[in-house]
């Protein structure tokens, strides 16, 4: 397995435009391959996660084409006292021509590590009469339960099977579906799209019910194609389609990538770090939330709404930290962030408590598990808990070595940790950041040497 050493750096200092969305960038590929006509998409983000999803789009007949995309042009001048190049993280310009939202054929499609392809691309499918699929993945992904799409599919008319009933491969055989009203038990932007794309097909009206808002990328991209879908309080209502079309999609950059920058630079004295063309859509941005509480400035310069979202400057620097609370409604909307909140609770000042966060144990690993060990081998003072973590910060950590259990948010973190810490970081299994963040080590490293 390939290790890599992170040693304890100077300031951070720079201006970067982290890669694309990776939410918005599988989104964006199954609503084109669902239209009929060419979408163009700009900044698609080049990871390995969305190549799954790219294939698998492929794989049901859509046309796809693929162009490296690494330019970008600047509308704003650079943040001030700030080496002024921007570094661009590099992305796809991809062309699809859809298949309609009934003409995926039958295909074997391995969704690698993607828990995203796996969880929506199913809603599409399941509604296409006479055609059969089977989903599959990595190790990471045969531990991802699916019956909490399988359940509210099911009652929707769809014939679903899965090993033990709950975990991939899933076998889907195309079924006219129903709409139901579903009341989700958790709070998950992934069963939430998942049943809005089956409503498409479905007859009658779909209506899901949320306990807590999260990310709403699919709803705005739905409607942006055409789609007869809206908002009603707490639920999400969508009616049958006959067609989709959007001719072009500009995804924004990924807030949940710019946070190890943010995180980073709060960390390690002196930095001052600005990040570009973030998508600072509010069921996204907890994690800012959450730092300004516990002590953190964070500039927000907002730009034009591209492709339907609000984009930001967020320029941060170096801060003395104080321990907070995290918890409910804030937990879907800093989901993939809370490792890094665990880790900047550990250079606090007092107590953290993460809690009603038990979806991080369904992650690409049990992050309550893999956080708390690579937090603990660091010298952190990390408790688990059924739902969260206790982190009694200490002001810093001494360092050493840490497994990132092939979860790429893990890597990434044992990376920041390192050069925050004292001793410096070894993080086993540090390739898996290429999941969401092929060029993560080099655009660190860019900023720690501008
Ligand atoms: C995602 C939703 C979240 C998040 C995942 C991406 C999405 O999962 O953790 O990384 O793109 O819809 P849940 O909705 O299952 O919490």
């Amino acid at each position: 397995m390939n290790s890599t050493r992170f040693l304890p750096s100077g300031p951070l200092r720079g201006w970067l435009r982290p890669p694309s969305d990776k939410s918005i960038s599988h989104r964006a590929a199954l609503i084109a391959a669902m239209g009929e006509g060419e979408t163009e998409i700009t900044a698609f983000l080049d990871a390995a996660d969305t190549r799954s999803t790219l294939e698998a789009v492929a794989a049901l007949g859509a046309e796809v084409a693929i162009a490296p995309q690494v330019s970008w042009t600047n509308v704003v001048p650079g943040p001030e006292g700030l080496p002024p190049d921007l570094r661009v993280a590099p992305s796809l310009g991809v062309c699809i021509r859809g298949v309609g939202l009934r003409g995926a054929g039958s295909a074997t499609i391995d969704v690698g590590n993607a828990g995203t392809l796996l969880r929506l691309l199913p809603g599409w499918l399941a509604g296409q009469e006479g055609r059969r699929w089977v989903l599959d993945g990595d190790d990471s992904i045969r531990r991802r339960p699916v019956d909490r799409i399988a359940v509210p599919l099911r009652e929707m008319g769809a014939r679903l099977d899965s090993r033990e009933d709950r975990l991939p491969p899933l076998e889907i055989e195309g079924a006219p579906l129903r709409g139901i009203t579903y009341e989700m038990p958790i709070a998950s932007a992934q069963v939430k799209s998942c049943l809005l794309f089956a409503g498409l097909l479905a007859d009658g009206e779909t209506r899901v019910v949320e306990p807590l808002p999260s990310r709403d990328h699919t709803e705005r991209m739905l409607a942006a194609a055409g789609a007869p879908i809206q908002r009603d309080g707490n639920s999400v209502v969508v009616r049958p389609a006959e067609q989709l079309g959007c001719s072009s999609i500009l995804v924004p950059a990924d807030i949940s990538s710019a946070a190890f920058f943010l995180v980073a630079a709060l960390l390690v004295r002196g930095s001052d770090v600005a990040l570009d063309g973030i998508g600072v859509n509010p069921t996204r941005t907890g994690l800012l939330t959450i730092l300004e509480r516990m002590g953190a400035e964070i500039e927000r310069e907002e730009g034009l709404a591209e492709g339907g979202e609000t984009i930001a400057r967020l320029r941060v620097r170096s801060a003395p930290l104080r321990g907070t609370e995290v918890g409910g409604a804030e937990i879907p909307l800093a989901i993939d962030e809370l490792p890094l909140v665990a880790l900047a609770a550990c250079f606090a000042e007092g107590t953290t408590v993460i809690g009603d966060a038990e979806e991080l144990r369904r992650k690409e690993s049990d992050r309550i598990e893999t956080v708390t060990a690579a937090l603990r081998a660091l010298g952190g003072h990390v408790e688990p808990t059924e739902d969260g973590m206790v982190i009694e910060g200490s002001g810093g950590l001494r360092g050493g070595a840490i497994d990132s259990h092939g979860d790429h948010r893990i890597a990434m973190l044992g990376a920041v940790a390192g050069l925050a810490s004292r001793d410096g970081v070894e993080v086993n299994g540090m390739d898996a950041a290429a999941v969401s963040y092929p060029g993560f080590e080099a655009d660190l490293a860019a900023l720690v040497r501008p």
